[in-house]
């Protein structure tokens, strides 16, 4: 019988801590999920830790719920990062290749990504992810996988995405409060894009759109590789908070009529006059109101971040130009209809993400929402599967040893 192993996942969102524990056995790469925990987000705003006493105790919460679910007891996980902080450079380096037969090998790819990363940042910014997107040798461009082939000169075309040091250290100090052992962190959309898009959607050039809470992440592919990836500080709770506003209730009751009676779209409304009696959803409401206007300040507030989005994509040139679509994920992509807007409003094909090739209680994460933690826990599994080393400054419990665990070649 083969070995088995656990890799649990966290993802620290605005709304929701969510961990999941996966059990993988040593020859089958199909994620076996045995523990989910979730709780309610506190202390993490649009993606950063704003109060690290709050954020401990959530991040407790919902990593002891998943280890209470699979019966075991874990120690270490991957953790997601999020926050508008994070920004996206391209980047190049250049190294001889070392073996005197001029055959380039693993320590040539990790000297040439290494020498890309030698940007020059502002002092308060770090390295979180540096992917190679091609390598060229003696001029030849539009490599991915050179070990083995030979050359005297190796240059790799790189994405670098590097945050704010000191939000990226909070988080650290957030799961070390919690004595997790961090084996990696990885930028929010990009793990989503790992559960939710094919390699042929990576390969014609497509949106992962991860609409959240408090923040709605791109992350955009092109010939298999990473080309863009952006954090727009607005989300879901903006609609609540405007839902909330608007009709004159509380957050709680807000929340509870866009989940129950929201919609993208008022031209999807088929009766115009639905009233929605509020004293169904709290004893304390007496007031009626109407569904109509509900959606409409759900559309208004859904027109903006997608316009946010259109905005990022046109300054990369890939306004209304990726023929693999866009992939919705994240909570707020359960809105009916958001499907539609999305598809009329970036006028690219659309549709939602539902996380693959899990098993075990997968019913339960078979959901928009788990695309990130589910991402992570691939992320893991490859990550242990091809050892792909990668690079950063910044490491996982300040750990400079665990650097190479950090980041990894995204695999083609
Ligand atoms: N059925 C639903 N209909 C509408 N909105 C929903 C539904 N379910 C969840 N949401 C919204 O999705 C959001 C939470 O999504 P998600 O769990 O992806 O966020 P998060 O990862 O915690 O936050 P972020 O990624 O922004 O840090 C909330 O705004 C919530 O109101
Ligand atoms: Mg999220």
């Amino acid at each position: 019988m083969s070995r088995e192993n656990h890799i649990t996942a966290i993802d620290a969102g605005s709304h929701y801590i969510t961990t999941i524990i996966a059990a993988v056995s040593g020859d089958l790469l199909t994620p076996q999920v045995v523990g989910i925990g979730k709780s309610r987000s506190q202390g993490i705003r649009k993606g950063v830790v704003v109060d690290l006493e709050d954020a401990i105790k959530c991040v407790k919460k919902s990593f002891t719920d998943a280890q209470q679910v699979a019966g075991v007891s874990v120690s270490s996980a991957y953790v997601s990062i999020g926050g508008n902080h994070i920004t996206a450079v391209p980047s190049r380096g250049v190294v001889a290749v070392s073996r005197a037969d001029g055959q380039i090998s693993n320590d040539d790819i990790e000297r040439v990504i290494t020498a890309s990363s030698t940007l020059a940042l502002p002092a308060n910014q770090e390295i979180l992810h540096n992917l190679p997107n091609e390598y060229i040798i003696d001029g030849e461009g539009g490599l991915r996988d050179v070990v083995g082939m030979n050359g005297l000169r190796l240059e790799a075309n790189t994405l670098i995405l590097h945050g704010s040091s000191a939000h990226l250290k909070t988080i650290d100090k957030c799961m070390e409060g919690n004595d997790i052992e961090v084996d990696g962190y990885v930028l929010s959309p990009i793990a989503a894009s790992k559960a939710v898009l094919s390699k042929r959607q990576r390969e014609l050039g497509v949106a992962c759109i991860d609409m959240g809470g408090g923040t709605t992440d791109i992350a955009v592919y092109e010939d298999g590789n990473l080309i863009h990836a952006g954090i727009l500080p607005i989300g879901g709770d903006n609609i609540t908070n405007d839902l909330a506003i608007g009709l004159r209730v509380g957050v709680d009751i807000a929340e509870r009529i866009k989940r129950e009676y929201g919609m993208a779209r008022v031209a999807d409304l088929l009766q115009k006059r639905d009233v929605i009696d509020l004293s169904q959803l709290d004893s304390n409401e007496k007031d009626t109101i109407l569904r109509k206007d509900v959606v409409e300040i759900m559309e208004a507030r859904l027109n903006e971040i997608f316009d946010l989005v259109n905005k990022d994509l046109k300054r990369i040139g890939k306004e209304a130009y990726l023929p693999g679509g866009v992939v919705l994920v994240g909570g707020s992509a359960k809105i009916p209809h958001i499907v539609d807007l999305c598809r009329d409003k970036l006028r690219l094909a659309t549709q939602i993400g539902f996380p693959r090739d899990v098993e075990g209680i997968a019913g339960s994460v078979d959901d928009p929402s788990f695309a990130t933690v589910l991402g992570l826990i691939f992320w893991g599994i490859e990550e242990g599967k091809y050892g792909r080393f990668s690079f950063g400054n910044f490491s996982p419990n300040n750990s400079v040893t665990s650097m190479k665990k950090w980041l990894r070649n995204l695999l083609p």
